[in-house]
Formats: C-alpha cells, structure tokens, sequence
C-alpha cells in the first residue's frame, strides 16, 4: 500500500515521507504526553505536590506541543492529498500513454477511467482523514507498553502480546472484506461500460433484445452492482463488529490482570503505594486502549482503499514496450516479417505462426483470410500495438524494437476498420494527420480520398462538424475522411483495414482510386475485402488459421485451384447476385 502510495506521488514522494515520519513523531509525543499525565496523577495521589507539579507542567508542555504538531500534521496530510489529485493522475496518465495500443481494451479503460476519477479521490482523503489516526493510533500504545512494563510487567506482556493479536484480527477481517471489495469494483467497471454500452448503442440493443431490451444489458449490470455492493456491506459490517470485540476483548484481559493484581495486594500487605500503582495502571490501561479501538475502527476505511491503490499498482505493473537504448532510424518504406508468431496472453493459443512476408517499398499487398484467421493481429504487429512474441517486425529494414515509437509513428499511416473521427469539422479531422497543414492541402488530400463530392453537397463544406464520432455522416464517407487524414501524413507505409461492410459503389470506387493512386508511391498492406482491392495488389496473402497459406501475385495465385482461387469465386457469386437483384430495378 505504501509502496503504491510512492509511486503515485514519483517525484513528490518526499512529501509522504515526511508526512509519515510527522505522524510517527505525533503518535510517539501523545505517547509520552499521556504518560506524563498518569504520572502526575500517580504523584498527586501520593500527595507529592512537588513531584506532581513538575508532572503537571511537562502535561502542560506535552499538550500544547500536542495540539500544535497536530495542525502541522493535518496541513501535510492534505498536502499528500492535493499533491495525489495534481500528481497522480497525470502519472498515471504519463505510463498508461506509454502502454501498448493493444493494452487498451474496454475493460483496461474503463478500470483506468474508475481509478482516475474516483479511486484518486478516496486515495488523496486518505491521509487527513484515516491515516493520521491510524499511524498514531499504531505508535501511542508502543509508548505507553513501556510504561506499563515499568508499572507491572505482567500487564505489559499482556498489552504486548494483545498488539499482534490486533494486527491479526485486522488481517483477517481485510481478507474477509478484500474480495467481496474486489467484486464490486469489477461490477462498478462493468456498469460503467455498460452504460457508455447503452448510450452509443441504443439502436442495436432495442433491435436485438426483444422487448425491454434497451436497457436489459444494462440492468443486469447495476442488478449484480447491486448485489455485490450489499454484499460488501454486510462483509463490512461484520468485520467492524469483530475488530471492535477484538479491542475490547484486550481490554477485559488487561482489567482482568489488573484485577488479579490487586486481589494479590489486598491479600498481602499492601500500602497505599500499590494502591496509588493499580490507579494509575488502569489508567494507562483506559490510555492504551483508546487508540486501538481508533486503528481498529478504520479498518475497513483501509481496506476500502486498497481497491483503487491495488488497480493503479495493476496498472503501473503493466510494462511499456521497451525502447530502444540507440534508436535507429528505418531507411526506406519497406516491410518485412521474420518467422513471427504471436500470442495475446501466455496462457492463449498461438494466432499467428511463423510468417515470413515481405513488402518492398512502394508495392501493394493484400492480405485476405476468413474472419478470426489472423489479418489485423498481423497489421498491428506492424504498427507496434504489441510486440512479437517470436521473430522480428522489421520496418525500413530495422526491428520495430529497435526505433523511437516516434520514428515508426512517422513511417506509418493507418486507417481502421472502424475510423474514429472525432468532435470537430471535416477539415479538423483530416489535418490530425498533419496538424501544420495548409488549407490546399487539406484539399487536395479531401480530393483524392474523394471526400471532395462530399464536401460540395454540404452548405459549410469542409467546415461541416462531423458529431461526436462521426454520427452525423454515413459509414462510407467516415472511411472517406479517414483516408484523406491517411493521405495527408505523407508517411510511406499506409496500413489498411478495409470496411467490411459492403460500400455502396460510389463509395467503393472512391476508396479503390484513392489506394491506385498511391501504387508506387507508397508501401500499402491492405485488409483486402472488396474485389476491386485485391485485383490492385502486386502480392496476395491469404491467412487460414494464423499460417500463410498462399502467397504471390494474383494472376499466379489464380490459376491455381487453391484458397484464393476459392474467395475469387465466392466474391465474385456475391458480385453476380447483387447484380442480378438490381436488374429487375433498371
Ligand atoms: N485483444 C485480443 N485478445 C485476445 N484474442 C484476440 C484479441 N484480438 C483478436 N484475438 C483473437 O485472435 C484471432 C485473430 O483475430 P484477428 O482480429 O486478427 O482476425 P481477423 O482475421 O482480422 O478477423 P476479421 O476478418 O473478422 O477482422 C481471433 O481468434 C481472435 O479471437
Ligand atoms: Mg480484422
């Protein structure tokens, strides 16, 4: 938990430390400042003025350094919290921007947007609020287990032995409530995407679900929120409930040996001495108790905060793609894979196997392959999201390894299966690939990726907002712009995964004019789904299972009776028969 603290503050960890070290120092004082106390009372009740009066005034001094060095804690407590809130987050933000693009699955973000949010909220309170007392609440009982020693040595190694017996209690009541907290912050994480789920796919979700179905999903969801969050009450509740009888259960045994011990003096031959002794033992008894029952009362405060703390450990655990110590730089557009495979996970199958793939620079290769047989895992591979988990990704002739994220950023243009646009106008969206890029050029990258025809039926033109992801324009022409943004990073390799769906044709044909435009100029790997796409490539590739089954231009690959030979014909029945269905229309 410490250790997750420090990392959270980096830099700015020195300001925990010395929080901590003045919390100790704080617990130690009241220590000895409740000390002085019994021992003034000791002193008065043997009426000793003089010695109580010395007594009184180190109580006096004690208390007023107290209260004093209490203020400087509480104020450097909520400097650790302010610090968390402006420091924290912006960590972890710097190691999650490093992470792989892969890293970045709707689970992982919607745990990183719940430890961002509230996780670091709880966590910044945590100082002023809970650790304060629990350190001291930890140190004063050390203090005062010396003075009970000094008083009666039974009663000391009763209180010593009653502090691990807390310390376990406190242990197993944690581990009692740590995965019913678990559990709720996985339904937490889970409720939360669903409810993005549940704005942004309303349409699916009502056509699908039959009736109710908008929000069946949905309250699921909060219905197992629900459940786990009773649950974690309960757990709670419980756990409160038995480090308090753990306290007080220490409590009856240190009266009980006090008890003992007066019934052992009553007996004898006790003088007032002894009885002055058994006051001021129960005293310190009350004294040492009291801060227990404060640790133990915050016990369930901490475990509550471990989750976020735990999450953001996770987080920070995930190691960035290593760099490279000498970066070196790729020397031409060229694209090659030695004998790669790759996993997701250890304990995953392989989905790819030993590709061995080569793209000179300027060629065209379209990759094809049923669904699931590997194409966008290989693409990515390219663009770095992951490393290979064998062989070696080389782009320009060097490891993918072995250059600057920024120097392959720069190789590499990309356009998705599914572009993203974001909030903003066309020419927005389009100059992300360039952001220096004049209003001409903006242009002419529109007018390639034939965004042009589209730009000219709307009144603002260029400056048309496209909605939040691009709601307000239609599939084809999202893929459109997302070309355009491609085209003008003037990158030489252009990734492609293409729209599944089928294109209408005017789009289809201004997406195929906008890649033979770039034959010979760029490197292009294209996800190949439509005809006109694969007939343009100077090699195909077809995957089947993560292998490479086929490879070679496609005038070879068609005359052999093999795979492609298969998506031919199929494509082309698919073809005939949309044909076909028009005809009757014309
Ligand atoms: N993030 C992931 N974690 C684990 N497995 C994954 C992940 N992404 C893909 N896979 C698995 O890897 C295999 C290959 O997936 P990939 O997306 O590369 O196929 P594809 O050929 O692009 O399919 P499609 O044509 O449907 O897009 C599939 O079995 C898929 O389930
Ligand atoms: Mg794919």
């Amino acid at each position: 938990m410490l250790k997750t603290f420090i990392q959270l503050l980096g830099d700015d960890a020195p300001v925990f430390r010395r929080y901590c070290a003045m919390a100790l120092a704080y617990g130690v004082l009241s220590g000895l400042t409740m000390t002085a106390l019994v021992l003034a009372l000791g002193r008065l009740l043997a009426a000793d003025t003089g010695g109580a009066a010395l007594w009184l005034l180190a109580l006096l001094a004690g208390l007023v350094a107290c209260w004093a060095w209490r203020r400087q804690v509480e104020k450097a407590g909520v400097r650790v919290g302010v610090t968390i809130l402006q420091g924290a987050r912006q960590r972890l933000g710097d190691h999650v921007a490093r992470l792989p693009v892969g890293w970045f699955t709707p689970d992982n973000t919607a745990k990183l947007g719940h430890v961002i949010t509230q996780g670091m909220m709880n966590v910044a309170q945590l100082p002023a609020h809970v650790l304060t007392p629990v350190i001291c609440g930890a140190v004063t009982p050390l203090v005062l287990l010396a003075a009970l020693f000094a008083l009666h040595w039974p009663l000391g190694v009763i209180a010593l032995l009653a502090l691990p017996i807390l310390a376990g209690a406190l242990r197993l009541t944690a581990h009692l409530g740590q995965r019913a907290d678990d559990a709720y912050h996985r339904h937490f994480a889970s409720t939360s995407q669903r409810l993005v789920e549940f704005a942004q796919a309303q349409s699916v979700l009502r056509a699908f679900n039959g009736e109710g179905g908008g929000t069946r999903f949905l309250q699921q969801a909060i219905d197992a929120q629900r459940h786990a969050g009773t649950r974690l009450i309960y757990l709670s509740a419980l756990s409160t409930v038995l480090n308090a009888w753990t306290v007080q259960a220490i409590f009856a045994a240190l009266l009980a040996a006090a008890a003992l011990w007066l019934n052992t003096l009553l007996g004898g031959a006790a003088g007032t001495g002894d009885a002055i002794a058994v006051i001021v033992a129960l005293l310190l008894v009350v004294r040492f108790v009291d801060p227990l029952q404060e640790v133990a009362s915050y016990g369930e405060v901490l475990r509550g905060a471990r989750g976020p703390l735990d999450a953001a450990r996770d987080i920070f655990a995930v190691q960035p793609l290593p760099a490279a110590a000498v970066p070196q730089a790729p020397r031409d557009g060229a694209v090659e894979l030695r004998g790669v495979g790759f996993r997701y996970a250890q304990d995953q199958a392989d989905v790819l196997t030993d590709i061995n793939l080569h793209c000179a620079p300027g060629s065209m290769t379209a990759l094809i392959g049923v669904s699931g047989s590997g194409k966008t895992t290989l693409v990515r591979l390219i663009a770095r999201f992951f490393d290979a988990s064998q062989g070696a990704v080389l782009v320009g002739g060097v490891d993918v390894r072995h250059m600057s994220s920024e120097q392959l950023a720069g190789q590499i243009s990309q356009i998705f299966q599914d572009s993203y646009l974001f909030q903003g106008s066309i020419a927005d969206n389009i100059r992300l690939g360039k952001p220096d890029a004049s209003d001409a050029e903006v242009l002419e990258a529109a007018r390639q990726a034939g965004v042009a025809e589209i730009i000219a039926r709307l009144p603002q033109g260029l400056d048309t907002p496209v909605g939040e992801g691009g709601a307000r324009l239609s599939g084809g022409e999202r893929q459109r712009i997302a070309i355009a943004r491609a085209l003008i990073k003037d990158a030489p390799i252009l990734l492609v995964d293409e729209a599944t769906a089928a294109l209408d044709a005017e789009n289809q044909a201004a997406i195929a004019e906008a890649l033979a435009r770039l034959r010979g100029k760029r490197t292009v790997i294209v996800i190949a789904h439509q005809l006109s796409t694969v007939a343009m490539a100077d090699q195909i590739v077809v995957l089947d299972g993560g292998q490479v089954r086929e490879q070679g231009a496609p005038a070879q690959l068609r005359a052999r009776d093999g795979l492609y030979a298969h998506f031919l014909a199929q494509r082309q029945a698919a073809k005939g028969w949309r044909i076909a269905s028009a005809a009757p229309q014309q």
